[in-house]
């Protein structure tokens, strides 16, 4: 048995893997979220783990099943996903941002349920943007510890993902259109966006599938540098 985890590619590696989507509370019980499933980013945190990977998984809303056998952190918001990230990521090898991060939250909650007055027809929620995760991390990361992330577009996918790659500062960028499918379907497809590399297609395939892609591309960068 050690014996073949030790021929496993990503043995001794240990990967964090955020999925699902974070949630901003307008009152004790209403939300602002957002349609992420989590199947990205749980196919990941499963194949880096068949893979050989400590896996540590951090994630948000899902309505998909927790993968077995991997440690789990559950971050309802956005701060709170932001605190787990640091705290997990000096251990980690790697950080895979697949969670779709709320980008706004409330400027004040609500202590109480926000009752609908009869002679109110509007209501305006003041909202504050929150921390970019991934900026944070890849702007303080080590030289030794590799980030990705990912780009979630209706329009201009390369280019907005080009920009993404540049602004944030990860290693890689995985730029994915999600008009078409993405939110709660079985299947996607990427792009892979490198720091200085020319951008590389995949054709659609299942998420499991792209999954193992960027498993792949995890097993390269961390054993080339
Ligand atoms: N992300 C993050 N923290 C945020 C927002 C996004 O870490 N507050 C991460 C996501 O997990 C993803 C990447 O940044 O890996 C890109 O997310 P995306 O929503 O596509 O881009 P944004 O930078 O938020 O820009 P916009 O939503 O305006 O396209
Ligand atoms: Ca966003």
């Amino acid at each position: 048995e050690q014996n073949l985890r030790e021929t496993l590619p990503l043995t001794g590696k240990k990967i964090i893997v955020t999925a699902g989507g974070t949630r901003e509370p307008i009152d004790p019980v209403r939300f602002i979220g957002n349609r992420s499933s989590g199947k990205m980013g749980i196919a990941i945190a499963r194949a880096a783990k068949r893979a050989g990977a400590d896996v540590c998984l951090i994630y948000g809303s899902i309505s998909v099943a927790l993968p077995k056998g991997i440690r789990l952190i559950h971050a309802e918001t956005t701060e709170k996903m932001l605190s787990a990230v640091q705290e997990e990521f000096p251990k980690a090898d790697a950080l895979i941002m697949a969670a779709a991060v709320a980008d706004w939250r409330l400027k004040k909650v609500a202590d109480q349920k926000i009752k609908k007055s009869m002679d109110q027809a509007n209501l305006d929620l003041s909202l504050v943007k929150t921390p970019d995760i991934l900026k944070t991390v890849s702007k303080n990361k080590r030289k030794d510890q590799l980030v990705i992330g990912f780009a979630a577009e209706t329009n201009d996918l390369l280019k907005n993902a080009q920009r993404k790659l540049k602004e944030k500062g990860a290693d890689y960028i995985i730029a994915n259109n999600v008009s078409t499918d993405s939110f709660g379907s079985d299947e996607d497809k990427i792009f892979i966006l490198g720091q200085g590399k020319p951008v590389f297609e995949l054709p659609r395939m299942k998420k499991t599938k792209v999954a193992d892609k960027i498993v792949n591309l995890l097993q390269k960068s961390l054993f080339i540098r």
